[in-house]
């Protein structure tokens, strides 16, 4: 059967571990290595993946260019709007077409049900590259760099502060598929939906107070107020500003707390550069193990792990 990566609950706890190994081993492995290399054993070599962008994107774009290069792969990366897709091509019709010439496909979209419609009639692997509802390669990265700041997953206490977005919702579903707790503090009218706490099988839960979320705290992530899509709204910068990561929140997590954010970031906003920059952050390594991560991810998809 084809495997999809729509959400973390498709590779389940023992899969998301799987990948976290291969991640982490893969990474030392090519330690030192410059970034065009091929991994020695190139698993992935003659498969081409397509990626398709609907809405802007860094990270997600080099580096899963870069996850398939190093595995000994290439890539085709579109941008829908000078796509068929973008006049009125139907999701269905591109997945058909794209499964014909390529080994796996990418897709960041808005509707979630496009991710979903995409893997429905695409005869190859296809992977959720950020969605309005979730984005479970950020939260891959994500985990890799906890457990190599020295947590373990089970147990921990991951504190989310600002908006009840996309990326709340991956990690909430991470927490009930890897055995952590996550609290959310987000302002009334900007709370995850109670399908997206479910996620969290009993350990997501929201608070309104930002204290009270990352009291305990081992690790504290934000993303920006306003996700790609939305609206640029006064009255939400302004609901979102008493949840806004300072140095007097990170004081009041544990000693040792770490703070994680997807990036981009808006210094000023739901993060003080004193924090961002600060000896806690973890983010630019982070951001390097989406390609780590996800490498791991293209792997997983092709029934090499997990
Ligand atoms: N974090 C993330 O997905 O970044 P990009 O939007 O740059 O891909
Ligand atoms: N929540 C953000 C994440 C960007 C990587 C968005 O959807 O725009």
């Amino acid at each position: 059967m084809t495997r999809h990566f729509l959400d973390l609950s498709d590779a389940g706890t023992a899969g998301i571990q799987a990948m976290l190994d291969d991640a982490i081993a893969r990474k030392k492995a090519r330690a030192g290595w410059t970034k065009g290399r091929v991994d020695a054993d190139a698993p992935l070599a003659g498969h081409v993946l397509a990626m398709v962008f609907e809405k802007n994107s860094t990270r997600t774009r080099v580096s899963f260019d870069m996850a398939i290069r190093q595995l000994g792969g290439t890539s085709i990366v579109m941008d829908a709007g000078s796509m068929q897709l973008g006049r009125g091509e139907t999701i269905a019709d591109t997945a058909r077409i794209l499964s014909g010439y390529c080994d796996a496909i990418m897709i960041r979209t808005d509707d979630h049900q496009k991710v979903v419609d995409m893997a429905k009639y695409a005869s190859v692997p296809v992977i959720n590259g950020l969605t309005d509802a979730s984005h479970p390669c950020q939260i891959m990265a994500d985990m890799e760099t906890i457990l190599e700041a020295g947590f373990a997953l089970p147990g921990l206490k991951v504190a989310w502060l600002g908006d009840g977005n996309n990326v709340l919702a991956s990690i909430m579903e991470a927490g009930g598929l890897m055995g952590f707790d996550v609290v959310a503090a987000c302002p009334q009218g900007y709370q995850p939906t109670d399908e997206d706490l479910a996620r969290g099988k009993g350990r997501a839960r929201v608070v309104g107070d930002p204290r009270e979320a990352v009291e305990g705290a081992d690790i504290i992530v934000t993303d920006t107020w306003i996700s790609m899509g939305q609206a640029h709204a006064e009255a939400k910068l302004a609901a979102m500003m008493p949840f806004q990561v300072t140095e007097a929140l990170m004081a009041a997590a544990k000693p040792n707390a770490r703070f994680l954010h997807c990036l981009p970031a808006h210094r000023g906003e739901e993060v003080v550069d004193a924090v961002i920059d600060g000896p806690q952050s973890l983010i630019w390594q982070e951001a390097e193990n989406r390609l780590h991560a996800q490498k791991a991810v293209l792997r997983w998809c092709f029934g090499q792990i997990g």
